[in-house]
């Protein structure tokens, strides 16, 4: 198996806020970042599938159709988004650098080949990221 990882980045803003717990639990946990009016990140995405080399073309698979799905399917609708409030499954589920990761995978992986998508790591800033690989 060959890995192939694209990266991409989208700036965006968000909060941490649990609407089942109370403010004051809610101050605890998130400090900071339960601020209701946000603050941003500059997020990169890293994208991996795996395969087998097609003899017939050298790759994997076609490096401008990985480009274009990351694209079209998350960069596009996350990039200078307020991610709570404007893209839809966070309405609901707070979106941490965890969630992202898995929205991520929930969007690419039925737009790629079966068994493509092996990895998916989400950096919220240099120094921290989170990696999903699919459970
Ligand atoms: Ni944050």
């Amino acid at each position: 198996m060959i890995y192939v990882t694209r990266r991409g980045e989208f700036s965006a803003s968000h909060y941490y806020h649990n609407p089942a717990l109370s403010a004051e639990e809610n101050q605890r946990l998130f400090g900071k970042c339960n601020n209701p009016h946000g603050h941003g990140h500059n997020y990169t995405v890293e994208v991996t599938v795996g395969g087998e080399v097609d003899g017939r073309t050298g790759m994997v698979m076609d490096e401008k159709e990985l480009k274009r799905v990351l694209e079209e399917a998350v960069l596009q609708s996350f990039d200078h988004k307020f991610l709570n409030m404007e893209v839809p499954v966070f309405r609901t589920l707070i979106p941490t650098t965890e969630n992202i990761a898995v929205e991520v995978w929930k969007r690419l992986g039925p737009r790629l080949a079966t068994g493509r998508l092996q990895r998916v790591r989400v950096y919220e800033t240099p120094e921290l990221y989170v990696d999903y690989f699919g459970e």
